[in-house]
């Protein structure tokens, strides 16, 4: 019997240090899946030139995004763990998605609203058609499945639309590709100020990298907003303290919440000493992330490996789709 597994794809923009967002909203996802699904991850440095065209950064962020992948469990031998620029087959996919992508329903992404609030002075082209680069580099494997946080979930909607429109039109080449989390609902790591998610870019001092110190990791949890506690047994909390119990989950053991989440109930709770907890278990989780990132980090021939490799296993499926598209569009002239 042919048991065929499930194509995985996704990616992360080289635009700075990966957190603990990106984790538990993807990479945490892409371990899980490695064993049983054939995975294509990548590096999104074209995605990343819609809003950080300096490039001088680009090559270290890449490396930097390779060896946290890896050193969170990712093996570049049992997936493809790849650059998207050394795959050309994507920017041809995209073209022809370009045609099939309209300018009023680009215009109304949110994420699209936000970079124009953002850089009002570079709403450029490739800023408008990201989600449609983005489509390409997930069905130019014909992935089923792509692990993402909460805030693509747009994006993978808009990559139906435009599978749907392919299929459509010149036949049905394409899954349809849906945004997945082992846990069931798409995850939002919300950030340390009690506003907004954690962010490569924006909101530094309210996110916690996998690159930061111990120490540095204190300060920030320490410095996290809380109040004077509730006053009633079964009050709500506010959003920030739910913030900090939802981070608290992702890092600590059951039965440390368990007691927190009790004596927040009977109004004796200690937002001190849950904060110390907190920035306790994070950096025993992250520490030994960091440390192994940046060991990889530095060995230039071994990344450059994993990215020679990855790439070879990323085009040898593009260019197996790219055919069929190409035969499906009536582009086969010979
Ligand atoms: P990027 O680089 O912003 O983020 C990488 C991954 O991390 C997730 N993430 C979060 N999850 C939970 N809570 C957070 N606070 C948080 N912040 C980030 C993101 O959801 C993402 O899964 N457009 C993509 C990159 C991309 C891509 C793709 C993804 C390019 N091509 C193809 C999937 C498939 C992005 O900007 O991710």
């Amino acid at each position: 019997m042919d048991i065929q597994k499930k194509i995985v794809m996704s990616g992360i923009r080289p635009t700075g240090f990966l957190h603990l967002g990106n984790y538990f909203g993807a990479m945490k996802n892409y371990v899980q899946m490695q064993d049983d699904h054939e995975c294509y991850f990548m590096v999104a440095d074209w995605h990343s030139l819609t809003t950080h065209p300096d490039t001088k950064a680009l090559k270290e962020n890449v490396h930097r995004v390779l060896a946290e992948n890896i050193a969170c469990g990712l093996d570049p031998d049992k997936v493809a763990l790849y650059c998207q620029s050394h795959v050309y087959e994507t920017a041809e996919l995209y073209l022809y998605l370009n045609m099939l992508a309209y300018k009023g329903e680009l215009e109304k992404t949110t994420t699209f609203k936000d970079k124009v609030r953002l850089q009002p002075d570079n709403v450029n082209a490739g800023l408008l058609t990201y989600p449609v680069l983005q489509t390409a580099d997930i069905i130019l494997h014909r992935a089923s499945y792509v692990p993402v946080g909460k805030d693509q979930e747009q994006h993978l909607e808009m990559a139906r639309n435009f599978v749907q429109r392919f299929n459509h039109r010149y036949g049905e080449v394409f899954p349809e590709p849906v945004a997945f989390n082992f846990g069931g609902a798409l995850v939002k790591v919300p950030s340390l100020d009690g506003t907004g998610k954690m962010s490569k870019s924006e909101n530094q001092n309210a996110t916690i990298y996998l690159a930061d110190s111990d120490e540095l990791i204190r300060k920030k949890v320490m410095k996290a907003q809380t109040d004077s506690g509730p006053t009633a047994s079964g009050m709500p909390k506010p959003e920030y303290i739910e913030n900090l119990f939802l981070l608290m989950k992702l890092v600590s053991a059951p039965d440390v919440v368990k007691q927190f989440e009790s004596d927040y109930d009977q109004c004796t709770i200690r937002y001190g000493d849950m904060k110390k907890q907190l920035a306790s278990d994070m950096a025993l989780f992250i520490a030994p992330i960091r440390e192994k990132a940046e060991a990889i980090r530095h060995d230039q021939r071994y990344l450059r490996e994993v990215m020679e490799k990855g790439a070879e296993k990323a085009r040898k499926s593009a260019q197996q789709t790219i055919a069929i598209v190409r035969e499906s569009m009536g582009l086969n002239y010979f």
